[in-house]
This record gives structure tokens, sequence and C-alpha cells, in this order.
């Protein structure tokens, strides 16, 4: 779609007047000012007006609490995936926004906008997420310090982030950090000579698992929850 046309069909503004606010600078494609208004977007750019992030009409955004055994896939031959427990006339186009393990549970975040996607899972965008760690041993206090100061994962040239750390029980924790890498605090726990017995993701940026969604259930975000992650 042109440039123009996403603003036109974004906002309140006619295709003449995002034309105006395209040549005046007002709008940028992945925080860089873009002033040509029949640019092409393939669909996943993020683009702001005076720094306000647009997203089409007719998107749709939901949170699943994703039950283990179900993969972050659209399709999967051998498994159940996560679309496979929504209702067939709401899966289109739908995608996953930052997978979890299959044997994960929690916080499942679907939508249509692959724009507003990005910005969850981009790493540029430092969108921290939050999971419930259960240990096979106590968090020594020399392994949360390593963790909060970034640890080496096997196979991987760079130190993780800092990740913030908060202790619930004996061998409960809450571990939050604002990366995707693969298998990522399963390797993080792993590096500091602990092991991850269960995993579950209680927060994305400011959106929390609503506690009234059992296990493969699902409901659509608030205005608010959406917004809190453009
Ligand atoms: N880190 C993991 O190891 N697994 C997940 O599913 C999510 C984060």
């Amino acid at each position: 779609m042109r440039l123009d046309q996403f603003i036109a069909n974004s906002t309140e503004l006619s295709r003449k007047e995002a034309k105006r606010a395209i040549s005046r600078g007002e709008v940028t494609v992945n925080d860089q000012p873009c002033r040509s208004a029949n640019s092409q977007l393939a669909g996943h750019e993020r683009v702001a007006l005076s720094g306000t992030p647009l997203s089409l009409p007719g998107e749709r955004y939901l949170m699943m609490n994703k039950p283990a055994g179900v993969v972050s896939a659209t399709t999967d031959s051998d498994h159940p995936t996560a679309l496979d427990l929504l209702p067939a006339d709401i899966t289109r186009n739908l995608h996953i926004a930052g997978r979890l393990d299959a044997d994960t549970t929690g916080l499942l975040l679907l939508t249509t906008d692959g724009q507003w996607s990005h910005r969850v899972t981009s790493p540029r965008t430092d969108c921290p997420k939050t999971y419930r760690v259960t240990l096979s041993e106590p968090l020594t206090e020399a392994a949360a310090q390593q963790l909060e100061h970034g640890v080496d994962l096997h196979n991987d040239p760079r130190p993780t982030r800092p990740a913030r750390i908060t202790v619930l029980e004996d061998r409960i924790i809450e571990l939050t950090i604002s990366e995707g890498r693969y298998h990522q605090v399963k390797r993080m726990l792993a590096a500091v000579g602990n092991h991850v017995e269960a995993l579950h993701r209680v927060r994305i940026g400011q959106v929390s698992l609503d506690t009234a969604l059992k296990p493969g259930g699902y409901r659509e975000l608030t205005c608010q929850e959406k917004d809190s992650l453009a």
C-alpha cells in the first residue's frame, strides 16, 4: 500500500491532507522521516504521524493463556497450534507476536497487525517480557547477580542484556528480559548452573495476562492495552 493511502486509511485525514503531512515531514517510517507520498509499504513497517504510531482499522489484537503442549505457530502437522484453539472465523491473517516454547505457558499475543507485532518483538524497542520461572534449585545470590549483569549463552557470541529478578519463593522467581533469543530464559538459567522446570509468561510491557483466562482461554486486548505496546 502507498504511504499516503495508509495515512488516509488509518487517520481522519483525507488523501490530500495525508500527502501534505508527509511533505511537511510529519510522517516517519521505521523512525525515519519519509517525505515521499508514493513510498510503498510492505505491511511490517512502523508508521507514525507526529510521533503517534498508526494502525489500520479492523486489525485484531488478542491475548491467550497458552496451555502447555501447544505450539506457537500458525500451522504444524504434528502438534496443536495456538490458532487451533481459536474459532476459525477469527483466525484469518492472525499471527503470533512473540513465540513461546511448546512447554511454556502463559501470555501469548496474537494480531493481524504486522507493524504492531514488530514493535512488540523487535529487540530495538526494548519491550520487557516477564516470566515466572520454577527452578530445580533455589537461585543463589551470585547467580542472581550474574543474570542481572548479563550472562554468556552457549553458542552465542553476545552476552544477554541485564535482566531483572524478583524472588517469589524458594525455587520460584520472576525474571524480566527485553530480548527474545531462542530458548532464552532456559539458556540463561542453564548458564548460571540452574535448570528451568516450568516457565510461564505473565507480562509483556504493561500488558499482564488476565488471571480470569483459563489455559487455552483468550480475549481481545482493550484499546489501552493495545496502545500501551505501540
Ligand atoms: N525463554 C524460553 O526459554 N522459552 C520460552 O518459551 C520463552 C522464553
